[in-house]
């Protein structure tokens, strides 16, 4: 079947890049797949690899791909996939600034990487993830064809895919009988209503606060020191006010945050206007 595909001219996309706010769920897309497909993926992590490898760097990816080398010599079309992730992967392949040059390592990584996905001896059983917060940061050469060609976009849930993902992370404390059964469809669809720009992972962490108050609230029901660590006797109800609550403590977190981030914007442009 692959060879008779291969005979039309077809060429197999080898690079998918996901790209996406943090916390949309593009890592958790591609371990899915992979379980799905039953999978062992290589994931390795861009900055990490980046400062591990400083004079190493070709060495380290052409490592990466030796498996994948020997099963595409001894098996040809019948290959298994292998499939790789860089996760963070604009570290890596982050666009050259003039001042920066570009490093030795990156560039041999880069040019490492190239080789195997679309040089004269590309190998045909290899798949490429590669995670990002930065599209705009990443080389446009790495997004022609045979490279990472496909660009897959995850953005922040809507409000429909809100209660979904709330939904999802209620199921289980749900069916194990740990949310009250006051809590109805319409506090759902009003948690999905207020938690505008959330992440996928911004509403697993209120859920996760939320199940922490139950559960701290249920330890001090307990009167014996050992019932305290006997989750299954531990009597834990979620409460609306725990979800509120919750709600409440990642807004103050997001201001916070936000907060932080305008000083640190003011902060450097206070410094550029000093230079200048
Ligand atoms: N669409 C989603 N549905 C349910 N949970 C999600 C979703 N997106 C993110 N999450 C939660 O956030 C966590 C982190 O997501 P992750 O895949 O690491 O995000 P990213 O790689 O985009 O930063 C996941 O383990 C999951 O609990
Ligand atoms: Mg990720």
């Amino acid at each position: 079947m692959i060879s008779s595909i291969y005979f039309t001219g077809f060429k197999f996309v080898r690079g998918v890049i996901l790209y996406g706010p943090p916390g949309t769920g593009k890592t958790t897309i591609i371990r899915e797949l992979c379980e799905y497909f039953k999978y062992k993926p290589k994931v390795i992590n861009g900055p990490q690899l980046l400062n591990s490898l400083i004079g190493k760097s070709e060495e380290a990816v052409r490592l990466l791909f030796e498996k994948a080398k020997k099963d595409q010599k001894n098996k040809g079309d019948s290959s298994p996939l292998h499939v790789i992730v860089f996760e963070e992967i604009d570290a890596l392949f982050s666009k050259r600034t003039s001042s920066e040059g570009g490093s030795d390592t990156r560039n041999g990584i880069v040019n490492q990487l190239l080789t195997m996905m679309d040089g004269y001896d590309a190998l045909n059983n290899i798949l490429i993830f590669g995670t990002t917060n930065r599209l705009d940061m990443i080389d446009p050469a790495l997004l022609r064809g045979g490279r990472f060609e496909l660009q897959v976009k995850i953005d922040l849930p809507n409000v429909q895919e809100r209660l979904e993902i709330f939904n999802y992370h209620l199921n289980e404390p749900r069916k194990n009988g740990f949310l009250a059964s006051n809590i109805s469809t319409d506090n759902f669809q009003q948690l999905a209503s207020v938690t505008n720009n959330y992440s996928g992972a911004d509403i697993a962490e209120l859920v996760r606060l939320a199940i922490s108050y139950a559960i701290d609230r249920s330890f001090e029901d307990t009167t014996t020191s050992l019932d305290k660590l006997n989750l299954e006797h531990a009597n834990i109800c979620i409460q609306w006010n725990d979800l509120i609550t919750a709600f409440y403590q990642c807004e103050q977190a997001r201001r916070k945050r936000e907060n932080e981030l305008k000083t640190n914007k003011n902060n450097a442009n206070d410094d550029r206007t000093d230079h200048n």
